[in-house]
C-alpha cells in the first residue's frame, strides 16, 4: 500500500450523558463500581476488558488488554503468567495504569498505581475455578516466548489433556494494582468532555475537574 491512507474524516459526536461534580461519589472505587454496573448492563461481554500499560526499567512502555477479575478498596485484580513480558516489566517497575473504554457509554476510566502480586492462595483458588481447557492452556503456554509452530502448542495441550488435570504453576497468578489516581472521562459534544481526577492524599481523595 503506497499511498498514505487518510482517516482524518472519521469522527463522531459524544452526547450520551454529562458528568457533574455533585453526582460523583467522594470514593472513586464506589464511583467505579457504579460505572461498572452500567458498563456490564450495556455490554456484558466486554465491560471487564481493560488495557494494562506497563513500562520496563528503561521507561519503554507496553500496553495490552487483560480481564479485570475483581476490585475493592485494596485494588484491581487480573491474572496472567508472571514470566510474560508484562510480568517481567512489573517486576522491574511496579508502576502501571489500567484503562477502560466503554464505547456505548462514551466513557473512559484511567487508574494509576503500583502493582503487587496477589497471594498464592488467591491465585490457586482462581486458577481452580477456571474451565479445564483454560487451565490446560495456561500451563501449556510459555506466554510471550516465541514458538516454532502452533502444532507444538497443540501437542502439549493434547498431552496435558490425557493427564486429565493440571495444577496452578508457580509462575501463574494474579496481580493487584493499588490505586493512587483515577480519572473518569465522559464524552461531550464538540469535544468539551467532562473529566474528573481523584488523587490519593494523606487525608483522603482529592477531586478536581480537568479541562478536556
Ligand atoms: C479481550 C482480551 C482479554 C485478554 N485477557 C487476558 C488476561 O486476562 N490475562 C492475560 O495474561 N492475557 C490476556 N489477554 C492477552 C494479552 O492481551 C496479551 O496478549 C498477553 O497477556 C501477553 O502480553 P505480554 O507479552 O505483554 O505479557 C487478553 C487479550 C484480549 C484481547
Amino acid at each position: 500500500m503506497g499511498d498514505n491512507r487518510d482517516v482524518s474524516g472519521v469522527r463522531r459526536e459524544y452526547q450520551y450523558a454529562g458528568l457533574d461534580r455533585s453526582a460523583l461519589s467522594s470514593d472513586p472505587v464506589v464511583q467505579f463500581s457504579h460505572w461498572m454496573d452500567e458498563a456490564l448492563a450495556a455490554d456484558p461481554g466486554d465491560a471487564t476488558s481493560m488495557t494494562l500499560a506497563t513500562a520496563d526499567a528503561t521507561g519503554y512502555p507496553s500496553a495490552r488488554i487483560v480481564l479485570l477479575k475483581g476490585f475493592d478498596q485494596q485494588g484491581f485484580t487480573w491474572f496472567t503468567n508472571y514470566r510474560s513480558e508484562k510480568g517481567k516489566q512489573l517486576e522491574e517497575n511496579p508502576c502501571a495504569e489500567l484503562l477502560f473504554y466503554w464505547k456505548a457509554l462514551e466513557r473512559q476510566v484511567r487508574i494509576r498505581g503500583r502493582v503487587v502480586p496477589v497471594s498464592r492462595e488467591e491465585s490457586v483458588e482462581y486458577f481452580n475455578s477456571r474451565p479445564l481447557g483454560s487451565q490446560i492452556g495456561a500451563v501449556a503456554s510459555h506466554q510471550s516466548q516465541p514458538i516454532g509452530g502452533r502444532e507444538l502448542l497443540e501437542q502439549e495441550v493434547e498431552r496435558l489433556t490425557k493427564v486429565g488435570s493440571v495444577e496452578c504453576p508457580d509462575h501463574w497468578g494474579g496481580f493487584r494494582l493499588v490505586p493512587e489516581r483515577f480519572e473518569f472521562w465522559q464524552g461531550r459534544e464538540s469535544r468539551l468532555h467532562d473529566r474528573f481526577r481523584y488523587s490519593a492524599t494523606d487525608t483522603g481523595w482529592h477531586v478536581e475537574r480537568l479541562q478536556p
